[in-house]
């Protein structure tokens, strides 16, 4: 709508006159707050940003492909993806304790960014300013986060961010006056596709913390493949909610739904032989906020189809479980 063009080009000529000539650098993850102010950049100020997408291999399937797609295709900036996949798997093999994979997964990501915005120095491209897609409830949470640890590492807020001795740049957070529902208006108004705007949350670690114990390629494999038919089943599920109530977050559609791996088997039977293999867990949440949640009431068919795909098309699968807990006294994550 109008206003929503209007508050971009307010926002474009913000970012252009604050900006200049010179560089500025972004933490793209794929979520919409970092990915609107690509967009924003893109119409700025172009090539004059750098998006970093630092690739840790946790991500969902078919999701690294997609943003390289829409920000070097659709998008004029600088992209860079960044193929730390066996970086992280190294870091992580053997490591079990949630926090701790955390921690790894975030003191990379910023490894990882700092090589980057190093490089371009060294290219005569210096950095000034560091652009992030905080929002305004980030800022007002930011203070009162219970969640301690679990916190995003890529949005927490600035003062967070371990810059190495030395660096330093200038904050540009075109976004910090925004609720998420405008957010995702404004990247609409830009042009981003939908399976951007209206993507679920999920969290910065990835896949790690969707996995109980430790990580490793055959386990990611398996998640990957069971998530993405979860995404597919329930995408449609919340598709057919909205084209019947007009609503995105209806009362019965699910706001996130994943599956989880957890570190055991289980035995099960296919034709006359034994086997034992691996359960997935379903977890479908209904949510606004993510600080209570409830487990999403779906229709019997709707479970028997994920069930029934799953096990038929994810080799090392023999059992499909659901969650059936709210939050509290659970959380929306197992890990
Ligand atoms: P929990 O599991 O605490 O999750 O109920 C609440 C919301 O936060 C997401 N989450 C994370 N997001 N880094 C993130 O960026 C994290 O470490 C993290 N842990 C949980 C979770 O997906 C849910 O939407």
């Amino acid at each position: 709508d109008w206003t929503m063009d209007n508050l971009a080009e307010q926002k474009v000529a913000e970012i252009r006159e604050q900006v200049g000539e010179d560089r500025v650098i972004l933490a793209l993850s794929g979520g919409v707050d970092s990915s609107v102010v690509a967009a924003l950049g893109a119409r700025a100020i172009g090539k004059q940003m750098t998006c970093v997408f630092v690739n840790h291999g946790l991500l969902r399937k078919g999701e690294p492909e997609q943003v390289e797609e829409v920000f070097t295709k659709q998008f004029d900036v600088d992209f860079i993806h960044v193929h730390a996949e066996d970086r992280y798997a190294e870091l992580l093999a053997g490591v079990t304790d949630p926090e701790q994979k955390r921690r790894i997964i975030g003191t990379q990501f910023w490894n990882e960014f700092f090589a980057v915005a190093k490089q371009l120095e060294e290219d005569g491209r210096p950095v000034k300013y560091l652009a992030q897609g905080t929002i305004y409830p980030d800022i007002i949470e930011s203070g009162a986060r219970k969640t301690g640890g679990k916190a995003s590492t890529i949005k927490s807020h600035h003062n967070l961010i371990p810059f190495p001795e030395g660096v330093h740049f200038d904050l540009i957070e075109p976004l910090d006056h925004f609720f998420k529902d405008e957010v995702r208006e404004l990247g609409l108004a830009l042009g981003l596709p939908e399976h951007i705007v209206y993507r679920q949350p999920f969290p910065g670690p990835g896949l790690a913390i969707r996995i109980i114990g430790a990580v490793d390629p055959e386990k990611l494999s398996i998640l990957k493949d069971a998530d993405a038919i979860v995404r597919e089943e329930l995408d449609a599920y919340n598709q057919r909610l909205f084209e019947e109530t007009g609503e995105r977050n209806s009362e019965h559609s699910c706001w996130q739904y994943f599956c989880v791996l957890p570190d055991i088997r289980s035995v099960g039977v296919m034709g006359d032989e034994r086997t034992y293999a691996r359960p997935v867990i379903l977890r479908a949440v209904e949510s606004s906020d993510a600080m209570t949640a409830d487990w999403a009431k779906l229709p019997y068919e709707v479970l028997a189809r994920i069930s029934g795909r799953i096990v038929a098309e994810v080799p090392g699968v023999n059992r499909v479980a659901y969650d059936i807990t709210s939050k509290p006294p659970a959380t929306i994550e197992w890990e």
